[in-house]
């Protein structure tokens, strides 16, 4: 086997890549999984790869420039899976996308949209305001994929599953699915959904911070549930950021310290830099090694990006599949915590 891989053409999302055999890979990382993923119930695909639109929650006037050149370079690179939620900006990144949409016509293939009701909105009149809130926002009829941003353990979960399973057959939303919900969470959906099947579940997955992922994994795969990654370069680490001079802003260690609290950082940062230097000395981009992790696990990761050339960068990453071997070494460099 191989350990150079060549770079593909960055310019399409939507490829279609060979799985290297067909029969079941006794090594830890399986074979990889097309470049679309069946979506439960429906004839469509889920995307494999997306841009999220949270924007690391920084929304001034020029965050807000920044992120509508993003989105406007992401569609004209191919990309057509968006993901946004109601809480993101307040709502100023789903009118953004809605803007960058309307901008761009008619898209062959078509954006696949993904937003989400926030946790504060599960009870089913709320939850249905929400929704066309969301709507509204985006200038769409309706979203490819509705997700519960979070559990909430004050609403029974039958009151939400039952007003989104009504949305789901008056056509609103494409599919249902969920978010940050761990297997009983899960299990407690499905039931309440009925004969409407759970087609999604995003999570924090990264090589960096896999223990969501990995948690609700199995479960997924046997349920035919997707497993979104969403931060899969756990916040910039693993595109190379803060492992130089450049610390995270005090804003970003507020914000997440699961990965920029004082106890996390420096076991992150030394794994980052041993995934670097693999990287460096295989010649294939960070990111490739981040991405290509989490896809041959059959997961679909969602990357955030504040400026064009962070896109163009990941693209070409997504484009360099890194030989099993590599990434069998990178899960290994980054799994201290794990052994
Ligand atoms: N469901 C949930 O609860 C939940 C929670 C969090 C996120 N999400 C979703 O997941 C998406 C992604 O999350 P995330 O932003 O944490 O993801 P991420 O992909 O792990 O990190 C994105 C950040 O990495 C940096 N980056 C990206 N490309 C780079 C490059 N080429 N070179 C250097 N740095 C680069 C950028 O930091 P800078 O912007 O600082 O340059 C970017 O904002 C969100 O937008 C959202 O849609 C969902």
């Amino acid at each position: 086997m191989t350990s150079k891989t060549k770079a593909k053409p960055k310019s399409k999302v939507a490829r279609s890549r060979t799985p290297r055999s067909a029969a079941p890979s006794p090594s830890p990382v399986p074979t990889p999984p097309p470049d679309e993923l069946p979506l439960a119930g429906t004839d469509r695909r889920h995307p494999s790869l997306g841009l999220g639109l949270w924007a690391q929650g920084r929304w001034g006037q020029e965050d807000e420039r920044r992120t509508r050149a993003t989105l406007g370079r992401a569609i004209e690179l191919g990309i057509r899976w968006f993901d946004t939620a109601e809480v993101y900006g307040g709502g100023r990144s789903e009118r953004i996308l809605g803007d960058g949409l309307a901008h761009a016509g008619t898209l062959n293939p078509p954006a696949f949209v993904t937003t989400k009701v926030s946790w504060e909105h599960l009870r089913p009149g709320v939850l249905r305001a929400a929704l066309f809130g969301s709507l509204q926002r985006l200038a769409l009829p309706k979203v490819e994929l509705y997700l519960v941003h979070a559990p909430n353990a004050h609403v029974p979960i039958g009151e939400t599953m039952g007003e989104l399973a009504q949305l789901a057959k008056e056509g609103r939303v494409g599919s249902v699915g969920v978010s940050n919900f761990d297997v009983d969470e899960l299990e407690a959906a499905r039931a309440a959904l009925g004969s409407v099947p759970l087609v999604v579940n995003q999570v924090r997955y990264s090589l960096l911070t896999p223990d969501d992922g990995e948690a609700v994994l199995g479960y997924c795969r046997d349920h035919s549930i997707v497993v979104e990654a969403y931060s899969p370069l756990a916040m910039g680490l693993l595109a190379g950021r803060y492992l130089d001079s450049e610390g995270p802003s005090p804003e970003l260690r507020r914000q997440d310290p699961n990965i920029f609290g004082p106890e996390r950082l420096p076991s992150l940062l030394e794994r980052a830099r041993g995934l670097r230097k693999l990287a460096k000395d295989e010649g294939v981009p960070l990111p490739s090694i981040a991405l290509h992790w989490l896809a041959c696990r059959g997961v679909a990761p969602i990357f955030g990006a504040s400026r064009p050339e962070q896109v163009e960068e990941i693209l070409h990453a997504w484009g360099v599949r890194p030989s099993d071997e590599v990434l069998e070494r990178a899960d290994t460099l980054a799994g201290g915590r794990r052994a």
